[in-house]
């Protein structure tokens, strides 16, 4: 069993994991800032917002911005005006500021944790995050600190935070692909993956910097006790998402360099046909709680 870390250890093992990490990350999880980075990151920030929202926002904050997957996306789309980027791992800004220097965009970068945010109050118009909330051990700290930053009547938007019950009903094709993997690359006549250069992400970390799976009323109850308002939480991706996960399984055990083009295609593109009957379908009928992802807005009342 996981040993319980305190607060400061997880900060630690948080920044130390993403350090390294950082070396791979784009590169693990096909992070995109091209056309369909931007298409996917726009379309689950305004799923999230829903109707009604600004075209855009002056001043943004990102809070656990990684290698710059939403900001770099969203500032490519004119979403947002000026961005800051923080993150509690400078490894992953330094490869943020490489990717916004190879796409020509500025941003400002700060390491910080998100429970201690060291921007003055009410100095952004949106505060948002895609799969970091998981990682702080204070939400209600975290969320008091968005809410402190926020001008009147701004909006935060985080995205990509396991469900508790997704995050167990994925575990199902997790295992299975796990165990069928030995027979996937004999099929595919790959070789078991090599080590990976540059350094690999500690796997002895890996287990401790989740620290959060949601039930939705969790995600709300933490915006509430900041005094957001409007606030909604919803879900998405179940069909993509068991789907993504058991290729994803499968390919992390092969050599990618064994990995057939025309897997990966199937794989890419049956994860985006999967998507859209996700969205089309299952999202407005099935209760958010059972999705993989959980999404939330809510906004700070007007002054
Ligand atoms: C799963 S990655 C997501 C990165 C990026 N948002 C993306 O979607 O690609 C989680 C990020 O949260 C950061 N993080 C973890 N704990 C944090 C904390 N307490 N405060 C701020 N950032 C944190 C990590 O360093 C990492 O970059």
């Amino acid at each position: 069993m996981t040993p319980a870390l305190t607060a400061a250890e997880i900060r630690d093992v948080n920044t130390r994991y993403h350090d390294v990490a950082a070396n791979h990350y784009d590169a693990k999880w096909g992070i995109d800032f091209g056309d369909l980075g931007s298409e996917q990151v726009l379309r689950k920030v305004r799923k999230a917002l829903g109707d009604g929202a600004p075209a855009h926002y002056p001043r943004a904050l990102e809070i656990g911005a990684g290698t710059g997957y939403f900001t770099l996306n969203m500032l490519r789309a004119g979403l947002i005006d000026e961005a800051t980027c923080s993150d509690i791992s400078p490894g992953m800004l330094a490869t943020l500021k490489a990717n916004a220097r190879g796409l020509g965009l500025k941003v400002k970068t700060k390491a910080a944790d998100a429970e201690e945010l060291p921007f003055a109050d009410a100095s952004y118009d949106l505060v948002f995050g895609h799969a970091v909330l998981h990682h702080i051990p204070n939400l209600e700290r975290a969320f008091a600190e968005f809410a402190r930053v926020l001008a009147p009547g701004g909006t935060i938007v985080f995205a990509g935070e396991p469900s508790r019950y997704g995050d167990k009903l994925a575990g199902v094709p997790k295992r299975a692909a796990g165990a069928l993997a030995p027979l996937w690359r004999r099929a595919i006549g790959a070789r078991p993956a090599p080590p990976a250069e540059g350094g690999a992400p500690d796997a002895a970390l890996e287990g401790f910097v989740d620290v959060h799976a949601f039930a939705p009323a969790e995600l709300s109850r933490a915006a509430r006790s900041a005094g957001f308002e409007d606030v909604r939480v919803s879900g998405e991706e179940l069909l993509a998402n068991w789907f993504g996960w058991t290729n994803r399984t499968l390919e992390a055990t092969a050599d990618p360099r064994d990995v057939p083009w025309g897997w990966r295609q199937y794989a890419y593109r049956g994860y985006l046909l999967l998507q859209g009957l996700d969205r089309s379908l299952l999202e407005s009928r099935l209760p958010s709680a059972i999705f993989y992802n959980l999404m939330i807005t809510a906004r700070t009342p007007e002054g």
